[in-house]
């Protein structure tokens, strides 16, 4: 059943998540409903190209398709800049609506030159990842990727809508699958156990489980959209996640380093006597079930803790991480000392 979710954005930008089968291959109301009759700057992926940009390009009155490589080391300035010049030379304008149609790395991109193509142009948001549909494509943050750290350039760009159709999951690999389903067990972490619930995660149940992973993230950016306080708390799993992705050169994927960060938060918390150790355990089984990552090999914890510095949230170099007091019960810390986190990496690395 299709499900639509409207979410209280500033300034009356306020936007549609149509969760809906089949949305992409409906051409009459993508340009009745969603306004994409006019010009349109599709933005993808070398792999989305022949799957679903090309298919999507033909449905519609004048679409063009814009192809950006392929992975997280391609987030970044150059491809923003490409992206840019390519738009101008094919003279989009003001009116263009760009659509990132791809993973979180595309609608990052996509949405960053969206934010800043002359001044800013309409964006809709396609995620064809699980994890681009419960989390990036929602909420508006949009980034790149810079040598001297992950998301470290970028801006806040509400989209237009948000149109998801889970039939695009068919071809998804089964990693880049369970690399979504750290983000949702994070979601459920920090807000709805009924995400934990391995009933609900059964292929049928795909769209109440994208539904409530979706509302725990639209909760969050309505009350707090510029991250000033509670926000932070969606970066559960991240301080760590971001400085694992970093030092491995983004050989791990966001959501395997993520779940990795989630065992870390979970380990800290219970160190600092914040979280029982039961719990912690349980966190931990929950995502090794899901078949992720919850150790590392290879990377020294002192390399990981210096890259930590450039997270956002931490301040003149006072280290801020977000702990679990107990389910649902996300806390920011800061000036966590520096020999108790180095602790829980070296008891979460191992020997190859
Ligand atoms: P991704 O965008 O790299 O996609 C993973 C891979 O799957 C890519 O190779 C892609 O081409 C392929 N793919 C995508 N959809 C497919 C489909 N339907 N069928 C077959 N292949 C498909 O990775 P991701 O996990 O979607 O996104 C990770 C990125 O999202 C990171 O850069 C992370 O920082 C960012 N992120 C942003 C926010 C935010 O709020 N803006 C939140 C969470 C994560
Ligand atoms: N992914 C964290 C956020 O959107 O704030």
């Amino acid at each position: 059943m299709a499900q639509r979710i409207r979410v209280s954005a500033p300034h009356g930008e306020d936007y549609d998540i149509v969760i809906e089968r089949g949305i992409l291959a409906d051409a009459e109301r993508l340009v009745n409903e969603f306004g994409l009759g006019g010009t349109v700057a599709i933005i993808t992926s070398e792999t989305i190209l022949d799957l679903y940009a090309r298919p999507l390009a033909q449905s519609l009155p004048n679409a063009k398709v814009f192809a950006m490589a392929d992975g997280e080391q391609h987030k970044n300035l150059a491809t923003f800049t490409m992206l840019q010049r390519q738009l101008a030379e094919h003279r989009c304008d003001r009116k263009t609506t760009v659509v990132a149609l791809g993973g979180g790395v595309v609608g990052d991109t996509a949405g960053f030159v969206a934010a800043t193509y002359m001044r800013g142009v309409r964006l809709v948001q396609v995620p064809t990842t699980l994890l681009s549909m419960v989390d990036s494509s929602v909420g508006g943050k949009v980034a790149v990727d810079i040598p001297e750290g992950k998301n470290l350039v970028g801006a806040f760009k509400q989209p237009a809508a948000v149109l998801i159709d889970p039939t695009v999951l068919a071809t998804l690999p089964p990693v880049e699958y369970r690399c979504g389903m750290a983000e949702a067990l994070k979601h459920g972490l920090l807000a709805d156990v009924t995400l934990l619930e391995p009933r609900l995660h059964a292929p049928d149940q795909i769209e109440a489980f994208l539904e409530r992973a979706i509302r725990v993230k639209v909760d969050v950016v309505e009350q707090d959209p510029f991250e000033q306080g509670l926000r932070q708390t969606l970066n559960l799993g991240h301080t760590f996640g971001h400085a694992l992705e970093q030092v491995s050169q983004y050989a791990w994927k966001h959501g395997e380093a993520v779940a990795v960060g989630l065992v870390a938060a979970a380990r800290l918390s219970s160190r600092l006597n914040l979280l029982d150790e039961q719990t912690a355990t349980q966190i931990e089984d929950l995502l090794a079930e899901t078949g992720l990552p919850t150790h590392f090999h290879q990377y020294e914890p002192e390399a990981l803790w210096q890259a930590m510095h450039t997270d956002k949230k931490w301040q003149s170099g006072h280290s801020r991480f977000i702990l679990l007091e107990g389910m649902n019960r996300a806390v920011v810390h800061e000036d966590i000392p520096k020999e108790e986190v180095i602790a829980v990496l070296a008891s979460m690395r191992r020997d190859e």
